[in-house]
């Protein structure tokens, strides 16, 4: 898949989010006019190394580091624009140019304070049964905006409405925040303040975001869209209560972005030689052991947003199957293989016993109860580096078996292979 010259791209994480999205959109991003999110927030962190330098993106398309490309924040977006302005600033200051390059959907939602707020109150009222969310206000967000109360980026440019708005928020979540969660009210005219200087700020950038992308598109312009989180994170599909707010499958490139199923081309799904998830949730290949803390360290397993350890385990095939079908996924790219060098053995989970049953994709529907035992094959592990091998050929004998095996039992090509974190570290198979 790699070398050819697709028209649109998604690139979309296949398990939990942390796939290493970043490294693989900045690797792709050359073939590609525009660069576009979907859904999500500053929730997302991407991290991706060029040269000497480091960025972490949150809100930003991987796409801003390379000058000529265009990015869009997409309208499935929720977007706080104090978090962006400061991406932005911190952007600047390393060098990265952001002016015409970057247009925000005047259909995206606006995350708020109080959604914020409303986000660690409940977490913290929820105790053991908490999310995990990275507090960011997402879910509050999202669920304002299926209320039909939502503050849009377009409301941002109109004094009246938003002033109207954020009285009206506020009327309703302060006592939310008051009486049910004992924290502190917002006041509406501070809150009217800096959203409408908000506005004024980012008035350049806000445009419709639907016409934008479809006129780029029939004048033959290459987009890539990019996604946040993971198959397994998806409102829908997912592990739920245990997972982000919106639609992270590709089915949320045509409704986050406005346009027809027909334009996505080609789906990437990135995946790492291993697990992790942040936050709460069913996990079966869970390693609460040392060799999850080996994993851990090995691949620098800590959170790009909010710093928080990982939770690590073996590859799930089930749930690369399960992104395989979700996505109608093209091929893969398999991150951090390197990550795996010192191991002796690599177990893969291959299919789940449910109650008897053997099931080859992920059994959400058992997570309530837990009725099901990950089955495993051990895999041999190949003891020698992989770190910057750039030719599929040049990797040790059980390394290639590892990936024909995943290739074997997916169904779908390994097009991509990252063998560190730096753009050149990378086998393209074509
Ligand atoms: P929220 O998106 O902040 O509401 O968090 C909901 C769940 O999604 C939590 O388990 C988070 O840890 C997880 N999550 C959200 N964004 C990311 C991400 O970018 N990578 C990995 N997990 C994420």
């Amino acid at each position: 898949m790699a070398g050819q010259r697709e028209q649109n791209l998604a690139v979309v994480g296949a398990q939990w989010g942390d796939e290493g999205k970043g490294k693989i959109v900045d690797l792709l991003c050359e073939a590609f006019d525009v660069v576009a999110r979907y859904q999500g927030g500053h929730n997302a962190g991407h991290t991706v190394r060029f040269g000497d330098k480091h960025y972490s993106l949150k809100l930003m398309p991987s796409g801003i580091l390379h000058p000529g490309k265009l990015c869009l924040l997409g309208n499935g977006m929720v977007i706080d624009p104090g978090a962006l302005l400061e991406e932005i600033e911190s952007l600047r200051g390393l060098g990265v140019q952001i002016d015409s390059n970057l247009k925000i959907s005047d259909s995206a939602h606006c995350i708020l304070p109080y959604h914020k707020a409303l986000d660690l109150a409940r977490e913290e009222a929820a105790g053991a049964a908490k999310i995990g969310t990275t507090g960011r206000g997402i879910g509050p967000a999202y669920e304002t905006k299926v209320s039909r109360y939502g503050i849009r980026i377009a409301d941002l440019l109109d004094p009246d409405v938003l002033r109207d708005k954020i009285e009206f928020a506020c009327a309703e979540k302060n006592p939310v925040l008051q009486t049910v969660y004992g924290k502190p009210a917002f006041d509406p005219q501070a809150l009217y303040n800096d959203y409408a200087r908000y506005g004024e700020v980012l008035a350049e950038r806000i445009t419709n975001g639907a016409v934008l992308i479809n006129d780029l598109i029939r004048r033959g312009k290459r987009v890539m869209f990019e996604g946040a989180q993971g198959t397994m994170l998806d409102i829908d599909h997912g592990t739920y209560p245990f997972v982000t707010s919106s639609n992270t499958i590709v089915g949320g490139v045509c409704t986050g972005l406005g346009i027809a199923p027909k334009h996505i081309d080609r789906v990437l799904g990135v995946a790492k030689a291993y697990t992790t998830r942040v936050g709460g949730g069913a996990f079966p290949t869970e390693l609460n052991d040392a060799t999850g803390q080996r994993l851990r360290t090995r691949g620098n397993e800590f959170g790009t947003v909010t710093g928080r350890p990982r939770r690590t385990g073996w590859l799930d095939l089930a749930v690369l199957r399960t992104s395989v079908m979700l996505h109608g996924l093209d091929g893969f790219a398999l991150t951090k293989i390197d990550v795996l060098d010192e191991f002796e053995e690599i177990p893969v989970c291959t299919s789940y016993n449910v109650r008897g049953e053997r099931w080859t994709t992920f059994p959400a529907f058992a997570v309530a109860h837990h009725d099901y035992k990950p089955e495993y094959r051990v895999m041999k592990g190949w003891k020698s580096s992989t770190v910057g091998i750039t030719d599929f050929a040049k990797l040790p004998p059980a390394a290639k078996d590892y990936v024909r095996y995943i290739e074997d039992e997916t169904g779908c090509t390994i097009s991509i292979i990252s063998t560190g974190p730096r753009r050149e570290e990378t086998i393209q198979r074509t």
